[in-house]
């Protein structure tokens, strides 16, 4: 008899139902998955025949054929075990019907213990949006799952206590909701750890605000790394929407260990990373360093030695907050919106700038820095000097502003700008089109003055231009005025001069 069971596929981080169906026909004993079954499914086979045999009884009944739909997608994931060994122990007569608005994923030990799967909240996520009432999973996959309301969801440990609740024989307690309301930004990095470095503290408290993109050049030494490693402390801790839609991308990828990501996530990829592993891939996609930093920091130290192929990915990402990577098997979009910020040395002896001797020539220094090309420039909103920190600064013992105290600043501007930029359905002021900073950013004549003055000097561009207004309305939101005025436009040009001495251009 044919035995149909529900489960869920995943392209990227979206969902898709798969129906399994299984029948077993009298003859010469056999196990066949048919409908785009990829090597993880194939091999299900051995996993769904060792369970079967170890757990419940003899396999050999007959011919077995179990085919997934939709057939004209590739699926590609040991999730699929569990709803084929339920087809496959229905199809034997071993269960009369399955219950009814439930999927099931897992995947199977040769014992026929449930084991962890990637992708978790993603599948959840999914069911509970189609209207499916239960999800039953791997034990060890029940705490991330019950993240989504609105579905029950039951942990089974191994194949046997799964069969005596499909049965009916016992009951197994829904999972309670496990998200963890009283998150704060506990145990990151301090910003009172660094010493002196006001200007750049100022610069990425900006940053955090308003969701610029912030670029710190200096020598060696001089705390760049240390200074970007604690920009997630002074940014909010991401609320619920935010926290499934984070967990369900490093779901996707494998890496969560059954836990919620709550905090922003901090993500530093190495020089050598490959453009895959930057922007992700796969014959079937799954999320690289970009995703995994979405709604947070994407942090590239050594900025110039990364390989042009993977600066020049990050582009369109930077404009989308998206990435879509297409293969032959499946094309799929994943979320990429973070804080990008790098770090870098002047130069290749890393001196240039400071006080000791700068050993490139004018050429080797265009090279070093040749790289970064001028679109990937031009996203940077803040991009500034991290000098040597002065003795007297490292040696003061006065106690540096903690990051709590900063991030009470950064909230209440973020509120503000909640406030205002609700209508046109974004959150940040990094975020405004050229429409929107001319209907928004108001400003007072002399501070009108100053920009036009500013525009000859450096030869601004029509795009440094919008950057420069975005940036100056985070600024103005920190203070908690409703102007712009010619301080603020003075800040802000002072986060630019960097720009022109590094990157030879405008
Ligand atoms: N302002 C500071 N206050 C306290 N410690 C500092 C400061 N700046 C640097 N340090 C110390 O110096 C070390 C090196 O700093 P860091 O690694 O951030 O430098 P960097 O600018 O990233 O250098 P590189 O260009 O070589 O990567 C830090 O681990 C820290 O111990
Ligand atoms: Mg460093």
């Amino acid at each position: 008899m044919t035995f149909t069971v529900k489960s869920v596929g995943l392209k990227g981080i979206d969902g898709y139902f798969v129906t399994v169906e299984a029948d077993c026909l009298k003859g010469i004993p056999s196990f066949d998955i048919v409908g785009m079954a990829g090597q993880a499914v194939k091999e299900a086979t051995r996993r769904v025949r060792s369970a079967y045999s170890n757990a419940v009884g003899d396999f050999q009944k007959g011919r077995i054929t179990v085919n997934l739909a939709p057939a004209d997608t590739e699926k590609e994931a040991s999730a699929l075990d569990l709803p084929i060994f339920i087809a496959v122990c229905g199809a034997f007569g071993l269960l009369e019907n399955v219950l009814q608005d439930t999927v099931f994923i897992g995947e199977l030990s040769l014992s026929g213990e449930l084991r962890e799967v990637g992708g978790v909240l993603a599948y959840t996520a999914f069911a509970a949006e189609n209207g499916i009432k239960r999800i039953v999973l791997p034990k060890c996959c029940a705490k991330e799952a019950s993240l989504i309301p609105g579905i029950e969801v039951i942990g089974i440990t191994d194949v046997k206590e799964l069969i005596s609740y499909l049965k009916g024989e016992i009951t197994v307690l829904p999972q309670e909701s496990s998200l963890d309301n009283a998150y704060e930004n506990e145990g990151l990095p301090d910003f009172a750890e660094v010493r002196g470095h006001y200007f750049a503290k100022r610069a990425l408290e900006i940053a955090a605000a308003g969701g610029h993109n912030i670029a710190l050049i200096g020598p060696p030494g001089s705390g760049k790394s240390m200074l970007a490693k604690r920009l997630p402390s002074i940014m909010p801790p991401l609320d619920r929407e935010e926290v499934v839609e984070v967990t369900k991308i490093w779901s996707v990828a494998g890496r969560t260990q059954g836990k919620l990501i709550q905090a922003p996530p901090f993500r530093s990829p190495h020089h050598t990373v490959s453009p895959v592993g930057l922007s992700g891939g796969g014959s079937i996609p799954r999320p690289g360093e970009i995703s995994l930093a979405h709604h947070g920091v994407l942090f590239l130290d050594e900025w110039p030695e990364f390989s042009k192929t993977s600066l020049e990915i990050l582009r369109q990402p930077i404009e989308d907050k998206q990435i879509t990577i297409s293969r032959a098997a499946q094309s799929s979009t994943f979320p990429a919106d973070f804080i990008l910020v790098t770090a870098a040395n002047p130069c290749k002896c890393g001196n240039f700038g400071s006080e000791r001797k700068c050993s490139c020539s004018p050429r080797e220094r265009k090279m070093y820095m040749s790289h970064i090309s001028g679109p990937l420039l031009d996203r940077m909103d803040l991009m500034i000097e991290v000098p040597p920190v002065p003795l007297s600064d490292l040696e003061n013992k006065m106690a540096e502003e903690p990051s709590s105290s900063i991030l009470k600043r950064v909230l209440s501007a973020r509120e503000r700008q909640k406030e205002r930029l609700a209508p046109y359905g974004i959150k940040l002021n990094s975020q405004m089109t050229h429409d929107m900073i001319t209907r928004l950013c108001v400003l007072t004549d002399s501070a009108k003055a100053l920009v036009t003055k500013a525009f000859d000097f450096y030869g601004l561009t029509a795009r440094s231009y919008d950057r420069l207004l975005r940036t100056a309305q985070t600024v103005a939101d920190l203070e908690g005025k409703d102007e712009i005025d010619e301080l603020i436009i003075a800040e802000v040009i002072s986060y630019r001069t960097a720009e022109k001495k590094y990157f030879f251009r405008g």
